[in-house]
This record gives structure tokens, sequence and C-alpha cells, in this order.
């Protein structure tokens, strides 16, 4: 074990050189410009209602990223002063350009509207307006594009997303309490406590399934999916649908694989610990290790960061199940110190990976106070000084009654994971 640390370590320090991270898409130039960009209240500012004045009508409209992006649906629309939409085809991506062929000859204001997924699948969206000739516009036509549907759709997302997080842990890492803890010791499989320990398993491929659909419901949501029936589709055949996918075929390999694992096969076990490897690496395809340089960086610390949480987070919760069964009694002061050591160790695991993954998306310690992604760190990591003190309670307390300390390890936890959820749907500083 400590060999194998050890190498993830220096894997990681290898790897994780340079910090190039893009995360999150942002609009940098367009052409017509966008006047409002990083305007704070684009619906109360006057510059944003026109737009820019061109003389000649454009013949494109093109947009540029800081990162390559993949355009949702028709991409850009533009809506010309009579509300007739004006773009010839859809939009193409050349790089991190979107640009769609417009008819622009009406004089008057346009009002363009984008939406696209950046490469960490996260969705993104906009508006802005610009004037052929003379300005028509009023306020009404360019509202506020953060509404209600934006924030829900955000706050659905982070749900859906600790769910999945929740999932990985009660299914892989009930699993991984099986091979680290109960397969060393010899604890006999039998019983209350066996059935006990699959129903979680089966709880954790459960959720991975449900939190599928609330985070692509919050992705669709977040483009606007009350005005246009179609987003919701359009997403799932984009990056987001393609990750969705993986992450489903992963959580419903591992239910299939139930009745082959409830046999006590440790070939079974072996396959569905790789399964829950595969999901750690799938994880950041959909997070902002994506935007990482070397991309090999990215992955391989969240993927490291991901199974440790999962295995902390799952040996914790696997112990409280099986301390109450009664077959297990003799072997309880063996399983709680062998548990304890495990978790540690994948605690320190997460820890430093975890520190890795902020260097990669911070661009300096100042982002911790500057930035809501900083402040989100900082009281992850406050969050979790308290959990470790919890779990020093309970060894302090011996094998005689650390359960409520546990429970309060296992609240503190679920805390992080929200907190984890809320910081891989903010745009990072880096
Ligand atoms: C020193 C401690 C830690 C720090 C500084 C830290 C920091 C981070 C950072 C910067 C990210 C990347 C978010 C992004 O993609 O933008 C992250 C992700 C995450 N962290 Fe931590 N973390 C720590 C410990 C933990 C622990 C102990 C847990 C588990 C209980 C945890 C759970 C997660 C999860 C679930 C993710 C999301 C990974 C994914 O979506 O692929 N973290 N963390």
């Amino acid at each position: 074990m400590r060999r194998s640390l050890a190498l993830a370590a220096a894997l990681v320090a290898v790897l994780a050189v340079p910090r190039n991270a893009l995360a999150h898409a942002r609009l940098v130039t367009s052409d017509p410009p966008d006047l409002c960009a990083g305007v704070p209240a684009p619906a109360a500012d006057s510059r944003c209602v026109t737009g820019v004045v061109v003389a000649a009508p454009p013949p494109i409209v093109r947009l540029t990223f800081n990162e390559p992006v993949q355009p949702i649906g028709p991409g850009i629309r533009v809506v010309a002063p009579s509300g007739r939409r004006v773009e010839r085809g859809p939009a193409r991506a050349s790089g991190r350009s979107v640009s769609v062929a417009v008819d622009a000859a009406e004089p008057g204001t346009y009002v363009v509207t984008w939406r696209v997924v950046s490469g960490d699948a996260q969705p993104e969206r906009g508006r802005f307006a610009f004037s052929v000739s003379r300005p028509t516009a009023t306020l009404a036509a360019l509202p506020d594009d953060r509404g209600a549907a934006l924030r829900s759709g955000f706050v659905l997302a982070v749900l859906g997303r600790a769910l999945h997080f929740l999932g990985y842990a009660l299914g892989f890492g009930s699993l991984a309490f099986r091979w680290l803890v109960i397969r060393p010791l010899g604890v006999p499989g039998v019983a209350a406590f066996d059935h006990a320990l699959w129903r979680v398993t089966r709880a954790g491929a459960a959720a991975l399934v449900l939190a599928e659909p609330l985070v692509g419901l919050g992705h669709a949501l977040r483009l606007g999916v009350a005005g246009d029936a179609d987003v919701l589709a359009d997403v799932l055949e984009s990056r987001v649908g393609l990750v969705i996918g993986q992450r489903l075929g992963i959580a419903l390999a591992l239910w299939a694989m139930l009745t082959a694992l409830e046999t006590g096969s440790s070939v079974a076990l072996k396959l569905a610990l790789a399964l829950g490897s595969a999901l750690a690496v799938i994880d950041g395809q959909a997070v902002h290790a994506v935007s990482v340089r070397p991309l090999a960086a990215g992955l391989v610390t969240n993927a490291v960061h991901v199974a440790a949480m999962g295995t902390w987070v799952g040996v914790v919760i696997a112990l409280l199940v099986v301390w109450r069964a009664a077959d297990v009694a003799p072997a309880r002061a063996a399983i709680a110190a062998r548990t304890g050591r495990v978790a540690t160790i994948a605690l320190l695991v997460a820890m430093a990976s975890g520190t890795v993954l902020s260097f990669q998306h911070l661009t300096g310690t100042g982002d911790l106070a500057r930035t809501l992604y900083g402040r989100v760190i900082v009281t992850k990591v406050a969050t979790l000084i308290v959990v470790v003190a919890l779990a020093m309670a309970a060894r302090r307390n011996g094998v005689a009654a650390p359960e409520r300390w546990w429970r309060g390890e296992l609240a503190g936890l679920v805390a992080v994971l929200l907190l984890a959820a809320a910081l891989v749907s903010l745009a990072p500083p880096a």
C-alpha cells in the first residue's frame, strides 16, 4: 500500500507541472463587438440595450471564446428588429470561434443569443445587441439573462453532482471496504452484515443512475430550456450527453454485476473495482481537469482525488452499517482499527491531490479570499478539519461508543461533497 501511495504521489508530482487551466468557456471577443461583456446587470445598462452601432450590415456574427467550445442546437441566433431570425444556417465552430452567416440588411437593433458547451462539459449562454445604421431597441429587447431558471439549473446540477459523488462512495467505497478491510481480516461474509453491505452497494448504483437526469436537467435549465423544448435534446447530443451516457453505462454495469458480486466472486469484485477506477477517470471529463495542460496531469490528479474521496466516505459508511450486525461483534475491534488505517490513507491522498487540484485551478493564494471558487475551497478545508477532529474523537473513545462520532464525521463528509459539487460547477480563476 505504501509503495503504491508513493507511486501515485510521484506520478501526480511529475504530471502536475504547468497550470494552464482555461476552464469554463468565456466570451473573449465578438464581431460585431459585445459592449456588455463583463457588465454585471446588462438590462440596466444603456450600452447593452442597443449595442455597438455599425454603418454597414455585418455578413457574419463571430464569437471567440477562451477555449474551444461546442455549439448547442443552432449555437447562435440573431433576431432582427422585426423579430425575424436572420441566420443563414447553423453556427460553425472552428477552434475557439463560433460563427454564423447572417442577413442583417434591415436597419435597427439585432439581438444575438448564443449557447455553447465548454470543454469541461459545462453549458454557457449569453446574449448581446448590435445595431445596423441606427438603434431601435427597447429595454425589453434585452432581458437579463440570469433569471430564476438559471439559478435553479445551477442548484439542480450541484445536487445532481453531489448525489453522484455520494453514489460513487456508496457503490464503489463499500466494495473497497470489502477488498481492503473485510477480505484481509478474513471476516466471514454471512447473514445480516453481508446483506446490509450489499444494500449499500445497490443504493450507490441507484444514486449514480438518479444523479444523471438531475445533472442533465440542471444543464438544460442553465441553457434556457424554458423557452426552447429542443434544448434538452441538444444538450444530450453534446459533450454533456456523452459524459452522462458514460456515467450511466458504468452505473448500470455495476447494477448488472451485483448478482455475481453477491456470490462472493473475487473476480467480480476486482472487475467492479476496475469499473470504479474507470468512473473516476470519466468524472475528470466533466470538471476543470480537462483544461489543465498536460491533460494527463488534470485527469490523473482528479481521478486519484475522486477514488480517495470514494474510499474514505465509503469505508466510513460501510463501518457504520456493519457495526450493528450481531455476527460481526467478535471482529469489531479489528474491523474498526483496519478501517481507521484505510480511511487515514484515503484522507491523506485526498488532501494531497486536493492541494494539487487547487494549484492547478488557482492563479495564486490571493484567489482563496478574492474569488468565490477560492472561498468554497477554504470552506471545504475548514469543514474537513471538523471532520478529522470528529474522526480523532471517535478513535480516542475506543470501540466502546464511537458511533455518534462516526455519524458526525459522515454528516461533515456529506457537507464536503456538496461543497465539492459547488466547486466543480463554478468557474475557477485560472
Ligand atoms: C486539502 C483538502 C482538499 C482540497 C484543497 C480540495 C480541493 C479540491 C479542488 C480544487 C477540486 C477541483 C474542483 C474543480 O474541478 O474545479 C476538488 C474536487 C473534488 N473534491 Fe476536493 N479537496 C480536498 C479534499 C477533499 C476530500 C477529503 C474530499 C472527500 C470527502 C473531496 C471531495 C472532492 C470531490 C468529490 C471533488 C469533485 C471531483 C470531480 O468532480 O471529478 N475533496 N477538490
